[in-house]
């Protein structure tokens, strides 16, 4: 992808930002994922008064997404007003690693500095379904019947 499109998807995660709730962090995130298709979801953070039924802003981008049937993802840009620009926290990097894994992210902020990031770095190791199924398997072995 080229960086005109990566500049666009952080200009609409910029204005996804502005509809951010967060009267309990005055913390606003926005963020934006594009798919295979060129379609864009958005995404801000919603704070709820118990504290943590907060989602974050990359996750409900990717749950508008997900919800609307896609799949294919290939970038994801995410804005906050930080100096050092803000990664997703460590929930978020679980999802992205999860459903947009080979999605190029870009994290920005408002004076216009950027990164690209990848999954692969910000979550090495990852736990997933491959993990489950191995356990599945173990179980299978281990069950009583099996065994007695
Ligand atoms: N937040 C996000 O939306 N994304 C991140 O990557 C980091 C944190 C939100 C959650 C909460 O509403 C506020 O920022 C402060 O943690």
């Amino acid at each position: 992808m080229s960086e005109e499109s990566l500049q666009q998807l952080i200009d609409t995660a910029k204005s996804a930002r502005l509809r951010s709730i967060a009267p309990f962090s005055n913390f606003l995130v926005g963020a934006a994922v594009k798919t295979a298709e060129g379609k864009v979801y958005t995404g801000c953070n919603v704070e709820s008064a118990s504290y943590g039924l907060t989602v974050c802003a990359e996750r409900v981008a990717i749950w508008k997404a997900l919800s609307e049937g896609e799949r294919q993802f290939t970038e994801l840009a995410i804005v906050a007003d930080t100096e050092a620009l803000t990664p997703p926290c460590g929930t978020c990097r679980q999802i992205i690693w999860e459903f947009a894994k080979n999605a190029t992210i870009v994290l920005g902020n408002l004076r216009g500095e950027t990164q690209v990031v990848s999954i692969r770095e910000l979550l090495p190791r990852a736990f997933d379904a491959r993990f489950l199924s191995g356990a599945a398997k173990e179980t299978a072995k281990e069950s009583p019947k099996e065994t007695s």
